[in-house]
C-alpha cells in the first residue's frame, strides 16, 4: 500500500508586525481586550502579493525535501484570499517556480484550506495520480479586511507555509482525517464584496464588508473541532494521551484551550503561534507545523493531531504520523524583497484607498443567500 510522506516544509512570514497598540490607533479597542479575549499580541501584514509569499515558502519546502520545482507533479494552493480568481493562483505559482510538469489547483475552504488541500494531495499521491505534491497554505487577509469592523479586524494576519508530499511504502504521513461542514452556519462568517455576485453591479470595486458573529463562530468552532478530532482518533484507534503534539488552527487561544480540554489533551502538548501571528486562516496550521519542527517539538514517528475550522463553517481534524526525518536536507536562499514600511503604514494605505473609493456595500443587504431546499419537498 502507498502512503504520502511529508518530506519538505517551509514558511514565509512577511516582516512587518502589527501590534494591538497599532490597531488601537484607528479602532475602538485596546491591548487588554484583544489579549484577554483572543491571546493575540501581534500579527503580520504583507507588503507583497500572496503569490510572492507562496513562492518563497515553496522554495524553502522544496529545498528541505532536497527536490527541484521540476520534480513536482501536483500543486495544491489552499487559500481564501486569492490574488486573482481567474486564472487560478496555483497556475501562477507553477509558472513562477518553473514547475512545468505540475498540475495546479486552488482549494478554498477558508481557514481549513491547507488541511483540505493536504487531504486532496494525500489522496492523489496515495492513488498514484501524482508522485510528489506541493501543498500551500497562504493568506493575504489584510487586502480585503473590513478595517472598520473591530469585531474581526483585530483577529487576522498574513502568512504562508508549504509542505512537500512524496509517495512511499512506509506507513507514514496523513493516516486519517474527518472533514465536514455546518452549511447552515455559513451566514455567520461571510465576506461581502468578494466574488462574482459583486462584479459588474452597483458596488464600488474593492469595498469589503464582513458579516462576523464571533460568539456563534466560537461555539461552532469548538463543537466542530472536538467532534472531528474524536472521530479521527477513533478511525486509527489512537487514544488522546498517545498524541505527541496538537497543531491546531489558531483563531483564538480560548477556542484552542476548550478543544484541548474536551479532547482530553494537555495544553503542554499544543503548539501555539496565535500570540505572535493571530489568525492567518489557511496559513495557521502549516506555519505552526513548520515552527514546531524548527523548535524540535516533533520527533521521528511523532503522532500529530491537527483540528481546524473556517468559514462555511468547514471543519476537520487530521491525524499525521511523522516519518524518520525531522531536519531539512537543504536550505533555500530565496527571500522576500525588503519592506520599507511599517505594518501600520501598510494598513493605513489600504484604509485610505477604501476611504477614497467610498463605500457602496454598507446599504446592500442580502447580496446572496442560499435557501435550504429539503429533498423531501422537491
Ligand atoms: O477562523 C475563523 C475566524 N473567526 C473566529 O475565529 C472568531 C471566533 N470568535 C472569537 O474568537 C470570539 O468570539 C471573539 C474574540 C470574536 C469575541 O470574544 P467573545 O468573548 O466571544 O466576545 P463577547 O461576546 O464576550 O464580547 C463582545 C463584546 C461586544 O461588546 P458588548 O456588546 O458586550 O458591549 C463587542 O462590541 O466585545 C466588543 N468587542 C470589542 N471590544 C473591544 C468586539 N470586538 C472588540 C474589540 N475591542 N476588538
Amino acid at each position: 500500500m502507498n502512503y504520502a510522506a511529508i518530506t519538505g516544509w517551509g514558511k514565509c512570514m512577511p516582516p512587518s508586525v502589527l501590534t494591538n497598540a497599532d490597531l488601537a490607533t484607528f479602532l475602538d479597542t485596546d491591548d487588554e481586550w484583544i489579549t484577554s479575549r483572543t491571546g493575540m499580541r501581534e500579527r503580520r501584514i504583507s507588503h507583497v502579493p500572496a503569490i510572492e509569499m507562496a513562492y518563497v515558502a515553496a522554495m524553502r519546502a522544496l529545498a528541505c525535501a532536497g527536490l527541484k520545482p521540476t520534480d513536482i507533479d501536483l500543486i495544491v494552493y489552499g487559500s481564501c484570499s486569492f490574488d486573482e480568481m481567474v486564472p487560478n493562483t496555483a497556475s501562477a505559482l507553477q509558472y513562477k517556480l518553473g514547475a512545468d510538469g505540475a498540475a495546479a489547483m486552488d482549494v478554498n475552504t477558508a481557514c481549513t484550506s491547507f488541511l483540505y488541500g493536504l487531504s486532496t494531495a494525500n489522496a492523489f499521491v496515495r492513488m498514484g495520480t501524482a508522485k510528489r505534491a506541493l501543498v500551500i497554505g497562504v493568506e493575504l487577509i489584510s487586502r480585503y479586511m473590513d478595517w472598520d469592523n473591530r469585531g474581526c479586524a483585530v483577529l487576522f494576519g498574513d502568512g504562508c507555509a508549504a509542505v512537500v508530499l512524496e509517495q512511499t511504502e512506509s506507513r507514514t504521513g496523513l493516516l486519517a482525517e474527518t472533514l465536514g461542514c455546518y452549511g447552515d452556519a455559513r451566514g455567520i462568517l461571510r465576506v461581502r464584496g468578494y466574488g462574482a455576485t459583486y462584479a459588474n453591479v452597483n458596488v464600488t470595486f474593492g469595498d469589503m464588508l464582513w458579516d462576523f458573529d464571533g460568539p456563534q463562530i466560537f461555539k461552532k468552532a469548538v463543537q466542530g473541532m472536538t467532534d472531528a478530532s474524536a472521530k479521527t482518533l477513533a478511525k486509527v484507534n489512537v487514544k488522546p494521551d498517545e498524541i505527541d503534539l496538537v497543531v491546531p488552527h489558531q483563531a483564538n487561544s480560548r477556542i484552542i484551550e476548550s478543544v484541548a480540554k474536551y479532547a482530553g489533551i494537555s495544553m503542554e502538548k499544543v503548539h501555539l503561534t496565535v500570540h505572535k501571528y493571530g489568525n492567518m486562516s489557511a496559513a495557521t496550521v502549516p506555519v505552526a507545523l513548520v515552527e514546531a519542527l524548527e523548535e524540535k517539538r516533533i520527533a521521528p514517528g511523532a503522532k500529530l493531531l491537527m483540528p481546524a475550522f473556517g468559514a462555511g463553517l468547514t471543519l476537520c481534524s487530521h491525524y499525521v504520523e511523522w516519518g524518520e526525518r525531522v531536519v531539512p536536507k537543504d536550505v533555500s536562499n530565496v527571500e522576500l524583497p525588503p519592506c520599507d514600511k511599517t505594518a501600520l503604514e501598510l494598513v493605513n494605505e489600504i484604509r485610505a484607498a477604501k476611504d477614497a473609493r467610498g463605500r457602496s456595500l454598507a446599504g446592500i443587504e442580502g447580496a446572496y443567500y442560499v435557501d435550504r431546499r429539503p429533498y423531501a419537498t422537491q
